[in-house]
């Protein structure tokens, strides 16, 4: 089964469509019959954009122009609603590479948060992958649940989510030795490394994502200590917009400089013993659990979001599932979601 239809050729009802509006203003609407894009410059008509081209720019009842995209995944995982902060696409992209997620991969993903990365993962393995996610709360797997469907507009056999720990439900969930990759992002991946040495495959990789230095410190100590890993790889990914416009070429004032560190291992063989691993002795790891406190999620400056909040996310992310749904069959009700042009 395909898991990305995303469509190409004319506008139809059902698509969702990017509009840059006067100074950049960004709407993303549900094509739907009868559906009207309202703003203080006028009204766009849906049907206006069927049967268009990706790319058309259209005129509103203002005589204002809209510039009408399909959007991309990194702009749809941008605005999607979140539950927890999403891994943004520049480390999606570096995930994918550094983690070697391939097609007909098996992985394991925890969390699934808002199913940003999901999206990426659930790409990259394609039609014959199998991507398994685990998330402990409840409400954040409805969220990710709604935005996958609503991007991908369908729910994908190749997707299980598992609401669940990762330390207690992956054993339940697959056979040891079984999974190809493990991507965590989460606050304590230490926690879950053991249960994950079980069920990669020799030669398998777990790939985790964090967002401090304190955070990765600690992970590569449990991985290195645990002796069943390869050394471990860090690294941080940076993208640097320009500015190119005639001899004006320079790079962008503003960037987003601090997301999350990546770092990598590969799970050895049972019983391998590389030569850097037995210098190193096993050392055992320098944190005891005292140290826990340090990576609580409020000292580690991990926002949590109220459960009123947390609720309303859940309420929006499956309003535009059901506006996706109910455009796709070509009645009225879809969702849509207005943001601020980002540059
Ligand atoms: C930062 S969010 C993940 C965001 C997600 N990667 C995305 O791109 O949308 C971290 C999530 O991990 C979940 N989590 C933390 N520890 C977990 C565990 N041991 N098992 C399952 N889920 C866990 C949290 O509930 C939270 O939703």
């Amino acid at each position: 089964m395909n898991v990305d239809l995303r469509p190409a050729g004319p506008f139809r009802y059902g698509d969702r469509v990017q509009l840059t509006g006067p100074k950049g203003r960004l709407h993303t609407v549900t094509l739907r019959e009868g559906g009207e894009l309202h703003t203080h410059h006028g009204v766009l008509k849906h049907e206006n954009l069927v049967g268009q081209p990706d790319g058309s720019v259209v005129t509103n009842s203002g005589d204002h122009e809209y510039l009408a995209l399909r959007p991309l995944l990194r702009d749809f995982v941008m605005s999607m609603p979140r539950g927890a902060a999403i891994v943004y696409p520049k480390d999606a992209a570096q995930i994918l590479a550094a983690a070697d997620i391939f097609p007909g991969a098996r992985v394991v993903e925890a969390g699934v948060g808002s199913g940003a990365l999901s999206l990426w993962l659930l790409r990259a393995i394609g039609a014959q992958g199998a991507l398994t996610s685990f998330e402990r709360r409840e409400e954040f797997a409805q969220v990710a649940e709604a935005n996958v469907e609503t991007y991908l507009g369908h729910a994908p056999d190749t997707w299980k989510v598992v609401v669940g720990d990762l330390v207690e439900a992956l054993p339940d969930e697959v056979e040891p030795a079984s999974v190809d990759r493990v991507v965590l992002d989460m606050l304590a991946p230490w926690e879950c490394i053991d249960v994950v040495a079980d069920a990669l495959t020799p030669g398998g990789v777990v790939l985790c994502y964090i967002a401090t230095a304190t955070q990765l410190s600690r992970v590569a100590e449990y991985i290195r200590a645990t002796g069943l890993f390869t050394e471990p790889e860090a690294t941080e990914t940076m993208v640097r917009g320009w500015h190119v416009e005639g001899l004006a070429v320079r790079p962008d004032h503003r960037m987003v400089a601090h997301t999350g560190f990546l770092i990598t291992a590969r799970r050895l063989a049972p019983g391998a013993v590389p030569p850097d691993v037995r210098r190193r002795a096993l050392k055992k790891p320098s944190y005891a659990d005292e140290d826990v406190e340090m990576w609580t999620p409020g000292a580690v400056g991990d926002r949590a979001i109220t459960d009123k909040n947390l609720r309303k996310r859940v309420r929006e992310a499956e309003r535009a599932r059901e506006g996706a749904r109910q455009a796709g069959r070509g009645a009225d009700g879809a969702e849509d979601t207005e943001t601020d042009a980002v540059d």
